[in-house]
């Protein structure tokens, strides 16, 4: 199951959180955007929601691992944005912890799995020589088939893949949109498998289809299990009623924190190494879909961090207690009853050390993660705990589920498009420009007018 305690999210218990009179009265905030939240799934517009029951489209992936396996030794996605966290976030959470496939033997850590998310020559060139190109597959990702640095990653391994004398269609496969974008048609002529990102499934909203779902079942992640989590978590966040919709709660507190008590970035900070790079996936969601320009010419938009406990409480967190207080931090806890580590009662006559023995180290993991929630409330720093039971399929499925659909109800409240990103167009445009993509000249023109770099200006 997953909770959220939100105690040390309001005042007076905070001073300086979402004042308790705006969380009483939230009702109609929550109202309205579950009313903007209905009006879109019943638009078609939250694909999203849909995936856990969409079992056709679960089997297209389960069905080409089960076709390919034991033919890979190394998985290589490409793909940028929402077609990689999602993925990686997956992987970090639910592959067997690295030291763990060493112990089981070479066979158990295969396929590996790599996620090429830039276009960074050093690392592709260094990945392309490290792997066997007969024993790999490379999925590129791309929910439009035309993002440029996908698109060049593409051209880049079907090149090395044609070098070598391998047959395309037997080392790529395409996840993409079912119709529009350059790498349908080529799938359909060249006869190379391509799976469907769902049309009304967005990049950010996409780790349940086969943006994630392939990559983890390719790595023997339980699929099953994580749409079965996300489905019953989907549930539970169409609630009208505030207060028993996860969803609405985690939206209306941050949403509240920003508009009422001026904390406008939102940290999301697990207790648990397995979800590092879920917070990355969670700022790319909350940042893409909220920071816009409102219909009133109005920029709004929290920033997200990503933090880990406890290491960053060495770094970030001594900013989150004492400097500007514009923050929430939102905790995640995990329990840890099976293999947690005890600590041995050893140098019992040195006070630094002796009060370690007998403890594990889990649960010296949990009370920090207990003392800095305390720590940040008394310092005034608002501050939630997700509360999951394990980090399994099913969990992440459900958290996962729970922070999409909180983002569309944030986005209801901003009074912003959650699903598009206008913001990322220019700077596309820009880059179609100087490259000459064919139909660029307007923007060519525009950055032909733009500044250029004055010497004068340049140490
Ligand atoms: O969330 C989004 O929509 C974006 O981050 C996209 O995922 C990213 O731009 C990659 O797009 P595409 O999957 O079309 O290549």
């Amino acid at each position: 199951m997953i909770h959220i305690d939100y105690t040390n999210m309001l005042t007076p218990t905070v001073v300086g959180g979402v004042p308790l009179a705006d969380w009483q009265s939230a009702d109609a905030l929550f109202g309205s955007a579950h009313r903007e939240f209905e009006q879109r799934r019943n638009a078609g517009e939250l694909g999203f929601l849909a995936l856990p029951g969409d079992a056709a489209l679960h089997a297209q992936s389960t069905e080409f691992a089960t076709r390919t396996r034991g033919k890979f030794d190394d998985i290589v996605v490409l793909g940028i944005g929402g077609s990689a966290l999602g993925p990686i976030a997956l992987r970090t959470a639910l592959r067997k912890p690295y030291w763990n496939m060493l112990s089981a033997g070479d066979r158990d850590m295969k396929p590996r799995m790599h996620v090429l998310d830039n276009l960074d020559p050093v690392t592709i060139t260094a990945l392309l020589n490290q792997v066997t190109l007969e024993r790999t597959l490379f999925v590129v990702t791309s929910k439009s088939g035309g993002t440029a640095e996908t698109m060049a990653q593409y051209l880049v391994v079907r090149e090395t893949l044609e070098s070598h004398k391998l047959a395309v269609r037997d080392h790529i496969v395409f996840v993409t949109d079912p119709s529009k974008g350059a790498l349908r048609p080529v799938a359909n002529a060249e006869k190379i498998p391509a799976l469907d990102i769902p049309a009304n499934v967005g990049g950010r909203f996409s780790v349940l289809c086969p943006v994630g779902i392939l990559p983890a079942a390719l790595i023997g992640i339980d699929t099953a299990g994580l749409l079965a989590g996300a489905g019953e978590m989907a549930q539970k966040c169409l609630s009208p009623q505030l207060r028993e919709n996860p969803a609405a709660v985690f939206a209306t507190l941050q949403y509240l924190a920003d508009v009422k008590a001026g904390k406008r970035i939102h940290v999301m900070m697990p207790y648990s190494d397995a979800l590092r790079d879920c917070a990355s996936w969670f700022v790319q969601l909350w940042a893409e879909s909220l920071g816009k320009i409102r219909p009133d010419k109005v920029s709004v938009g929290p920033t997200p961090l990503a933090s880990l406990g406890a290491t960053d409480q060495h770094s970030q967190v001594q900013l989150f207690m004492e400097g500007t207080a514009d923050k929430t931090i939102t905790l995640i806890s995990v329990p840890r009853k099976k293999g947690d580590v005890q600590i041995p009662k050893l140098h019992q006559d040195i006070p630094e050390l002796a009060y370690l023995g007998g403890h594990a180290l889990g649960e010296v993991l949990d009370v920090e993660r207990r003392a800095t929630a305390g720590a940040l409330a008394r310092r005034g720093r608002p501050n939630m705990t997700i509360e999951l039971d394990a980090v399994d399929a099913w969990h992440m499925g459900a958290l996962f589920m729970l922070l999409q659909a909180a983002t569309i109800y944030a986005g209801a409240m901003y009074g912003v498009n959650p699903l598009d990103q206008p913001g990322v167009e220019l700077g596309k445009n820009f880059t179609y420009a100087i490259m000459g993509r064919p139909g660029s000249d307007a923007a060519k023109a525009e950055w032909d007018q733009l500044p250029k770099p004055d010497p004068k200006y340049r140490v």
